[in-house]
């Protein structure tokens, strides 16, 4: 089985999706390392409730990224871990060298619009205020912009009349619950980093 490395800051609930399509069959992957940077975060608990390893991410000097000496150390946790892959599952700091170099094409993200459009924070809402018919997510790899890295898949939403933030981000939500675990088995199956076996 993949062995998977999740990093999340908010309430959980990709990572939520992520559990249960596990439960289902539906992931062959191991959760191999479980970290947050919110000592009280939803993810923290639900990897918690499911018996998963966990680890507290401590950063008392920077709000968007981490400092390069507290980087290295998650960076080696996840290594130590055997994680292959690194899924940022609502991580809301910038990645940067530390993780980058010891997981290059290994590290993807889930956004909440069809990138290009609308990087960076509460996308749903710059889609809402652009006055777009429709949104959506995508799951791309991470590189050392700020959501530029090469996409990998996307699910298209409506925008409704009516729709407020919270609606709009609810219903890009579900699609997120969707595409990420597929995504996730899809690379599980395939491991695109590893030569083909021989014969
Ligand atoms: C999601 O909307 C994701 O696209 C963004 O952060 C949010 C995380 O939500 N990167 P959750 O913590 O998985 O509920």
């Amino acid at each position: 089985m993949m062995r998977v490395g999740v990093l999340g800051s908010g309430k959980g609930s990709n990572f939520a999706a992520l559990l249960n399509a596990r439960r289902a069959g539906r992931l062959p992957v191991d959760f191999a390392l479980v970290a947050s940077d919110v000592p009280a975060s939803g993810i923290l608990q639900l990897a918690r409730q499911a018996g998963l390893p966990t680890w507290e991410i401590q950063e008392p000097r920077y709000r968007t990224r981490l400092s390069p000496e507290v980087e290295k150390a998650l960076a080696a946790a996840l290594a130590e871990a055997g994680c292959e892959l690194i899924v940022l599952a609502g991580y809301m700091r910038v990645v940067k060298a530390p993780l980058l170099d010891a997981f290059p094409r290994r590290i993807i993200n889930i956004h909440p619009s069809l990138l290009p459009k609308f990087r960076g924070r509460e996308a749903w809402r710059q889609a809402l205020e652009a006055g777009e018919k429709e949104t959506g997510c995508t799951v791309h790899w991470v590189d050392e912009g700020v959501d530029t890295g090469e996409i990998l898949a996307q699910a298209r939403v409506p925008i409704l009349p009516g729709d407020t933030p919270q609606s709009l981000h609810a219903r890009i939500q579900e699609a997120e619950h969707h595409l990420l675990p597929e995504v996730i088995a899809s690379l599980a199956r395939s491991k695109p980093w590893q030569p083909p076996a021989a014969g």
